[in-house]
């Protein structure tokens, strides 16, 4: 790899992480048991404003057992947003249910006007839930995803929910960091506005554990039973009885451990991310054909990631391609997901609009953001934006 290769997002290990996998490595708690893990949910709790916290092997494996605790089942429909990475949406399939895609809004957030008319018009209560009007099907949950850490504008959608006793989980593994500043939920950190909150702290999140997620929420019965499913639903540890299915998705002390190092780092990081931003900002002005999306002015966004919009111009419409022009200079960018409804899994399933999705992914290239991203390097970026 050449020295002035720019990557999108590397891990920075900047604190107190090897000094605490040493104390791993010295003691033997290396496994799922060891303070480091009981530590972490603490910190991450604390840090998050929730009252409690489930550390879990994946944010995957967080988002499945908050689908699950919310009451999804087989032959539910989820509704659910068609930009966003697919791990959401395999973890609704992954408990027989169907997910019902919406468009997003300028943010790349789930939309929530179209929600709120589909709840309207198109769902009705029966036998004590929420149902889909034309199919009949149970509506099992909302699912929101705060993506590229951009806080939602949900708070009336939740609302609706709540009205309607449908369950919302949260998808805020990119937004660790990001919380309201303004309106109904200002101090309110995101994922945690709803029943369940779900974050990955996997190798390009804002901090990591190598790989991990975890459950936040502020009920102690939701966090016992998560607790419980994610450590194999153990109901006599000694007799080895399991009265339900549960699964080995317990994050192990060596990988908490980590995260404790990093959990120190965050508020630095989070800082770090919004001066290179905004150094992005002032090297790009010039450029009319591109502008950095727009981040929600009702929060202090983590800026986990730095989506650049195409609105004009040669470039217009060829996100993929301009990724590959600057990786033939050198730096590493990445265009939106695939939309979910458009992948194979899932063709099969309603969709209730995407306009906005399909400009957004025609259109949007995400910049190189690691934390330890110098001037230097944010500068050679823009310049050769300027010139590609
Ligand atoms: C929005 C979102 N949800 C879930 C995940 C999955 O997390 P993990 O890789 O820890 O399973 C990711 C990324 O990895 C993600 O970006």
């Amino acid at each position: 790899m050449s020295p002035d290769f720019i990557p999108l997002s590397v891990p920075v290990l900047a604190g107190n992480e090897w000094t605490y996998v040493r104390e791993c490595l010295d003691t033997g708690w290396v496994s799922s048991a060891g303070p480091f893990v009981t530590r972490f949910e603490t910190e991450l709790a604390g840090a998050t404003g929730a009252a409690h916290a489930v550390a879990c092997t994946s944010g995957t494996a967080a988002l499945h057992v908050s689908l699950r605790l919310a009451g999804v089942g087989r032959g539910d429909l989820v509704l659910a947003p068609t930009v966003t990475f697919v791990a959401p949406i395999n973890a609704i399939r992954y408990l027989g249910a169907d997910p019902v895609f919406f468009d997003c809004d300028r943010h790349y957030n789930l939309d929530p006007e179209p929600l709120r008319q589909f709840l309207d018009a198109e769902t009705e209560q029966r036998e004590g839930s929420l149902h889909d009007r034309s199919t009949g099907r149970r509506i099992g949950a909302l699912l929101t995803v705060a993506v590229f850490g951009h806080a939602g504008d949900w708070q009336d959608l939740y609302a609706s929910c709540r009205e309607r006793g449908l369950a919302v989980v949260e998808d805020a593994t990119e937004a660790l960091g990001t919380r309201y500043t303004s309106g109904g939920w200002s101090g309110r950190h995101a994922g945690t506005n709803s029943e369940f909150g779900c974050f990955s702290f996997n190798g390009n999140k804002i901090i990591t554990t190598g790989g991990g997620g975890a459950i936040v929420t502020d009920r102690a019965d939701h966090a016992g039973r998560a607790r419980y499913l994610t450590q194999q639903a153990k109901d006599d540890p000694i007799a080895f009885r399991h009265d339900e299915v549960g699964y080995n998705y317990r994050l192990t002390n060596l990988a908490a451990a980590l995260g404790v190092g990093q959990l120190e780092l965050l508020e630095h990081f989070v800082a770090r991310k919004r001066a290179n931003l905004a150094r992005y900002g002032e090297r790009l002005a010039h450029l009319p054909w591109c502008e950095l999306a727009p981040a929600p002015p009702y929060a202090r966004n983590n800026h986990w990631m730095y989506p650049l919009y195409l609105r004009d111009g040669k470039w217009r419409g060829r996100a993929r391609e301009l990724v590959a022009a600057l990786g033939a200079e050198g730096i590493e960018t990445r265009p939106l997901w695939m939309l979910n409804h458009l992948q194979r899994p899932y063709r099969g399933c309603r969709v209730v609009g995407d306009r906005r999705a399909r400009d957004l992914v025609a259109n949007t290239v995400n910049l190189p953001c690691s934390v330890d991203l110098t001037p230097a390097a944010v500068d050679r970026v823009c310049e050769v934006l300027a010139h590609v």
